[in-house]
């Protein structure tokens, strides 16, 4: 069976590793797979949930579409386009928002982390953003969602309203969509800190490598990357109690794809110092063309502009029959 593949990237700039392996990396194999059918889009309407600086949005938006570009998505192969550019997505989030419960919503967990104490304050976006996610997925057929670790329960929560829905309707217009979290590095944490995640607002630059730096930015980064007096752990137990030393053995297993396994029978017992240097070295490697692609892009706006045109055009040839399905299952007019 033909896999449809959907995900989506924020613009809210910053870049890095952890969206590199947890997501963007295997977007681009699953684009290379034979019979996939892929769609990647850069969700500026999730970014809005927290305020955006207007003088900024649109670069952000290009930025994110160069390191999909630059890391090997191709759009003649993957449709890529920009949410906003398709009404259906902002149309079909509030019918799918009338299917989802107010207890599942009540549910999310990054909601409760990112409203942090205050619930009262954050826009009511930010509490809806799943739905939109769910619509995202839905209007286009997906069958499989390549997502870090940290989506999991967001695409629970899509799996339950398109559920819901065929329920509901007693159809089936709906596949039930599954998570693909896939290679060694689902969940990529801090360098400063192993038990935090990597994320694009950590204030610390020195937190995450990101896919604009440059191969001696990257280098310094690994070099003063936090870790433990020990050498490294020998064997996977004993690296699962050790928060710095698993974050970067399995930053070095996905980016040489590779087992962690093997990588901890290579380096266990062994000073990080000598494997700080390997580490160096394989990611500026493995990045820094990727880096030079991608700031080579971004002066192109043009170009960058032009493919967002393009995808939008094929994005909506897709999800506009879908959604104007939803709307004759649900009785409503369509003209
Ligand atoms: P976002 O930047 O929140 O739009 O995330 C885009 C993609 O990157 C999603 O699939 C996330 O799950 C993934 N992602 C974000 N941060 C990390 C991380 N630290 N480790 C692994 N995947 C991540
Ligand atoms: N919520 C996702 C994130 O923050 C981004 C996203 C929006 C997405 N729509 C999606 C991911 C649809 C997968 C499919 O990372």
């Amino acid at each position: 069976m033909k896999k449809k593949i959907f995900s989506g990237v924020q613009p809210t700039g910053n870049l890095h590793l952890g969206n590199y392996l947890g997501a963007i990396k295997n977007f681009v194999a699953l684009q290379n797979e034979k019979d996939n059918e892929c769609v990647y889009c850069v969700v500026d309407l999730h970014a809005i949930t927290v305020k955006q600086d207007p003088k900024v949005l649109k670069d952000n938006i290009r930025e994110t579409t160069a390191a999909f570009l630059a890391s090997g998505l191709d759009y003649r192969k993957s449709i890529i386009f920009n949410q906003s550019l398709v009404p259906a997505h902002s149309e079909g989030s509030w019918i799918l928002g009338c299917i989802a419960r107010m207890g599942w919503l009540n549910r999310m967990t990054q909601f409760k982390e990112k409203a942090g104490k205050d619930k009262e304050k954050v826009s009511v976006g930010l509490y809806i953003y799943p739905i939109l996610m769910a619509a995202d997925i839905l209007l286009y057929d997906s069958t499989h969602v390549p997502v870090g670790e940290d989506q999991k329960q967001h695409l629970e929560l899509t799996r339950d309203i398109a559920q819901k829905f065929n329920n509901d309707f007693k159809t089936d217009i709906f596949p039930i969509p599954e998570p693909l979290i896939l290679g060694e590095a689902t969940r990529v944490m801090s360098l400063r800190d192993g038990l935090k995640k990597m994320s694009k607002s950590d204030p610390s630059d020195y937190s995450r490598i990101m896919l604009s730096d440059s191969e001696d930015e990257i280098v310094k980064k690994i070099k003063k990357a936090k870790t433990d007096p020990l050498p490294l752990p020998d064997n996977l137990d004993d690296a699962k109690n050790r928060p710095e030393a698993i974050n970067l053995l399995t930053i070095y297993a996905a980016l040489s794809d590779q087992e962690i396994g093997t990588v901890i029978s290579e380096y266990g017992g062994k000073e990080f110092s000598q494997f700080k240097n390997d580490l160096g070295e394989l990611a500026s490697a493995k990045l820094s063309p990727i880096s030079v692609e991608m700031n080579k892009l971004m002066k192109d706006e043009n170009y960058l502009d032009s493919v967002i045109i393009k995808g939008k055009e094929r994005a909506i040839n897709v999800a506009d029959p879908v959604l104007n399905k939803i709307y004759e299952i649900i009785g409503l007019f369509r003209g």
